[in-house]
């Protein structure tokens, strides 16, 4: 795919300056001199970005030799639109640089970081600068100091744990939204940010084509959280209000809730901040007979023993692409259960939900339509940089109800009105960002056939990883894929499954220390799994192979001398 490059929008025919912005003549040249060549940026000639017709020269803060100027300290301006300017291109020099680096130098960049713990505090002073130092001193430390200590989930033999998914255009929107700055907890606080916010939610759930009642035309609608974590605990709190509301508020130690055993750790600690005691969190037993999918019968079994000792069951949590091994829980018998009971569901998608714009997996969240609640996470596979959490919920009453503040400062006339969303009372802090920006770039820059293509190539690249796996005596793929998610290890010999699982520890730890490529690990069943995870943006099939070349290179140390 071709989107961030050719004739696109991103490069080209530069922008700025009719000539390529990287190329000798410079957008920054007010003496002629870009930043990239012969005279570039703090280079000691005295030509240093802040020089000639810049605006800090003569006694500026920061002066060509990169130096401080002792006692003669200028008083800062934090925001300078010329020195941002000037700053800003070469801070998106050096990103770019990054990723490009991270293509062509793979050997500078180990991906998973090879650092000790504590390695910083020896290389960086005891306390912060009294005086400006230069932006070079500080970006040569991010080279030397930062860099060393930096997992690189954008390198493209990145396979671990899902990813955190970059583009462009996610980037153009942070950057977009850095620069805007603005804080949209009510709709008069930034009125785009509000209603943008409400329009590209309904833009992603008709892609993702959920059904009616989630938009905003309806009671429902869709509101942005930083993260999964922050989704699962409002809708636990405006579930357990809606409950709570009708059974009276002394009955909160009877409340029980349900999930499988391999939904994700934010779903307990989303209960325990809702006062919901530890013990009445239910978490059902999987194993492979449902590819660790939570039985529906398991489900309905512990319902009707709580209801028969009187506790009162209020919320599901089902899981579409779990953490550990992207299993999918069964939302159809699910959402039935849910329904006959009066139960709140709701479903985390955090990573598999963003496949489901594509009609081949749309099929996984068949059954949502008995679902109160849906999250899933644009930064882990929809190229929406972190963080871009969005949740729908069919009664967005109930989460008001359960988060609204009303504190004077923040009243005016038209918040009284059910004219405006207030998206300060959808979530737990006040002050947010402007995510929708950069959701909006990302859907309108590269359009829906690209991003659904993209994930199709993802899926593409796990399943020729899944391949290679198969092919290999020594090897077994451990459970059903059904996204770009691939569990595998080294089959045990002699039905040795302590041996086995220390075999795949070791050969875990012996392919991440190489630096080449990084993948995770999990367990099921008491199984030692090797998780392979495809999701970065700049992976191609080369890396895939190259991965598979890697792990089988260190498998050999267990797979020779007559194991087999
Ligand atoms: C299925 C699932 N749910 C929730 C989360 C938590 O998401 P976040 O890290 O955005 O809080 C994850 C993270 O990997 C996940 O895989």
């Amino acid at each position: 795919m071709e989107f961030g490059n050719g004739n696109g929008y991103i490069n080209g025919n530069s922008y700025s300056n009719g000539n390529g912005y990287s190329n000798g003549n410079s957008y920054t040249n007010s003496n002629g001199n870009g930043y990239n060549n012969g005279n570039g940026y703090n280079n000691g000639n005295g030509s240093g970005y802040t020089n000639g017709n810049g605006i800090d020269n003569g006694n500026g803060n920061v002066n060509g030799n990169g130096k401080v100027n002792g006692a003669k300290v200028i008083k800062m301006k934090p925001m300078d639109s010329e020195l941002l300017r000037e700053q800003g291109h070469i801070m998106v020099d050096f990103i770019a640089d990054y990723y490009k680096n991270l293509q062509d130098s793979p050997q500078d960049f180990p991906v998973l970081s090879q650092v000790q713990p504590g390695y910083l505090r020896d290389m960086l002073p005891d306390s912060a600068p009294d005086q400006p130092e230069s932006l070079k001193e500080l970006l040569d430390d991010v080279s030397k100091k930062i860099m060393p200590g930096i997992t690189h989930w954008q390198s493209p033999s990145y396979f671990a744990y899902y990813a955190s998914s970059t583009s462009v255009a996610g980037f153009l929107g942070e950057m977009l939204n850095a620069g805007l700055s603005v804080v949209g907890f009510t709709w008069l606080t930034s009125p785009a940010a509000t209603e943008l916010e409400i329009i590209v939610l309904d833009w992603l759930a008709k892609l993702l084509q959920l059904p009616e009642q989630f938009l905003s035309t309806g009671n429902g609608g869709g509101v942005i959280q930083g993260t999964g974590c922050e989704a699962v605990l409002v809708v636990v709190l405006a579930a357990r209000d809606r409950i709570l509301k009708k059974v009276g508020k002394t009955l909160l130690p009877r409340l029980v809730v349900y999930a499988s055993d391999q939904t994700h750790s934010s779903f307990r600690k989303a209960c325990l901040i809702g006062g919901i005691h530890e013990e009445n969190i239910r978490l059902l037993k999987t194993d492979s007979s449902t590819n660790y999918g939570m039985p529906p019968e398991s489900l309905e079994e512990a319902i009707s023993h709580d209801l028969d000792k009187g506790f009162i069951p209020f919320f599901i949590c089902a899981t579409v692409g779990t953490t550990s091994s992207a299993a999918v829980d069964p939302l159809v018998p699910l959402g039935k259960i849910a329904k006959k009971y009066g139960i709140w569901m709701h479903v985390d998608a955090a990573y598999a939900g963003n496949a489901c714009i594509c009609p081949e997996y749309r099929k996984f969240i068949d059954g949502i339509e008995n679902a109160d609640s849906f999250n899933m996470n644009a930064h882990k596979w929809l190229f929406a940089n972190q963080t871009c959490s969005p949740l729908w919920v069919k009664d967005r009453y109930s989460l008001i109800d359960a988060l609204k503040t009303n504190p004077e400062y923040l009243e005016f006339k038209v918040s009284k009105k059910d004219a405006v969303v207030n998206y300060k009372d959808w979530q737990i802090s006040l002050s947010r960002r402007f995510r929708s920006l950069k959701l909006w770039m990302v859907l309108r820059l590269y359009g829906s056939e690209n991003l659904r293509n993209f994930i199709r190539d993802h899926v593409n690249l796990a399943k020729h990883f899944e391949d290679y796996v198969a092919q290999d005596p020594h090897f077994e793929v451990v459970t059903t894929r059904y996204f770009s998610l691939v569990c595998f290890r080294l089959v045990p010999v002699d039905g040795d499954e302590d041996k086995c699982n220390e075999r795949n520890r070791e050969l875990l730890a012996a392919v991440n220390s190489t630096g080449k490529i990084f993948i995770s690990h999990t367990a099921l069943s008491g199984k030692f799994i090797l998780r392979f995870a495809v999701g970065a943006p700049l992976t191609e099939e080369k890396h895939v192979t190259e991965a598979w070349q890697i792990i089988q290179k260190h498998s050999s140390k267990f797979t020779r001398n007559g194991h087999y």
